[in-house]
This record gives structure tokens, C-alpha cells and sequence, in this order.
């Protein structure tokens, strides 16, 4: 069990975010990263399409052999997860959009995130704000188009410059003080 890989999955590069945090934290772990790119983005698909295709992750990343299953994405945590967790006897860890810090931390009382649709439209997120955001206004704004760009390697690039500001400015201008990056692809867009 203890030489048996951490298996993760994402819609591409973007859960690699989260990789370098456990490889930092566990470096003897071997690791598989799948970077189902074939399927990207899964941000704009049905709820069952996105079960669907966690499904699938998981079956190959088990018949590798691994002894856990990290859904490093937040689209696929937050609609496929509890699924997942019924019909594969194995243990799931996803990741959670980041609302209790901001909300905690912020000082306007105002917090924004950026996140996928599917994401935003998730059960699980309207319980996260319920839960930890009371009194405090939270603006949602999908992030459209920003995981394809980033798949397609156009991150530095003015089109990318446009697009921030277009989902950003709104936000800025409701007085946000934090901003919740909602999915792992969007750390990769801190310098911008
Ligand atoms: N990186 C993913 C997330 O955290 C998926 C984005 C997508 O494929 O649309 O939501």
C-alpha cells in the first residue's frame, strides 16, 4: 500500500497547482497526474457529463494502481465528488473554493470569486457561502474562456490582459477585498 501511487486529475495543467503543494509536502509519494485535456474545459458541461467523465479518471487512475484519488479541480469536486465517493470504495479528496478565509479576513464585507459555471451553479457552493459567508456580500463571475486560454498556452498575452480585466474590473468596482481564484487552473494567473 505505502509504495502504491496518490492519483490526481484535472481537465489539464491546471491541477498541477495543486500537485506541487502535496509533492512539497509528501516527496517520497509517487504521484500520477492525469491531465485530461481531451475533455477541457469541463467548466461548461452538465452535471452528468462531468460525473461522467470523473468516472472515468478514476477507473484508469485505479487500474494504475492508486491507493487514493485527489480531484484537483474544483468543477469536478464540486458536482462529481459525492458520486464518486458511492460507487468507488476508495478515499476522494476534493478541493473547495476558498470563501471562509475571505470572508473571515475581509474588511469591506464584499469578497469576489472566479470560478467556473459549473462551479458556481454546484449545490456545494451555495452551502459554502450559506455557511461561512453570512454578512458578507459575495459577487460570483464565471470566468469564461480564461481555462481554454491557459490550456491553449496564451497566458501571457494581451488577449489575457483583456479578458482579466473584463471578469476583474466589475468585481474591483463593487470594493472586493479578496478574490477567491474558484479553480485550479487560475493561480497560474496570480502574476497577471
Ligand atoms: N481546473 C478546473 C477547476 O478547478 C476545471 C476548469 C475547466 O475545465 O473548466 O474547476
Amino acid at each position: 500500500m505505502r509504495n502504491r501511487p496518490i492519483g490526481i486529475f484535472d481537465s489539464g495543467v491546471g491541477g498541477l497547482t495543486i500537485y506541487k503543494e502535496i509533492h512539497k509536502l509528501l516527496p517520497d509519494e509517487n504521484i500520477i497526474y492525469l491531465a485530461d485535456s481531451k475533455n477541457a474545459p469541463y467548466g461548461e458541461k452538465s452535471k452528468e457529463e462531468i460525473i461522467q467523465i470523473s468516472v472515468k479518471n478514476t477507473e484508469y487512475l485505479l487500474s494504475r494502481g492508486c491507493k487514493i484519488i485527489v480531484v484537483a479541480c474544483n468543477t469536478a469536486s464540486t458536482n462529481a465528488v459525492q458520486y464518486l465517493r458511492e460507487k468507488f470504495d476508495v478515499p476522494f479528496i476534493r478541493v473547495q473554493p476558498a470563501i471562509k478565509p475571505a470572508a473571515l479576513n475581509s474588511k469591506t464585507k464584499v469578497v469576489g470569486i472566479l470560478a467556473t459555471k459549473g462551479t458556481l451553479k454546484s449545490e456545494l457552493l451555495l452551502e459554502t457561502s450559506q455557511r461561512f459567508a453570512q454578512g458578507v456580500e459575495v459577487v460570483e463571475q464565471v470566468g469564461e474562456g480564461l481555462v481554454s486560454m491557459i490550456e491553449n498556452g496564451k497566458m501571457y498575452s494581451a488577449e489575457m490582459d483583456l479578458l482579466l480585466n473584463k471578469h476583474l474590473r466589475p468585481m474591483l468596482e463593487k470594493n472586493i477585498d479578496f478574490l477567491v481564484l474558484g479553480c485550479t487552473h487560475y493561480p497560474l494567473l496570480t502574476p497577471q
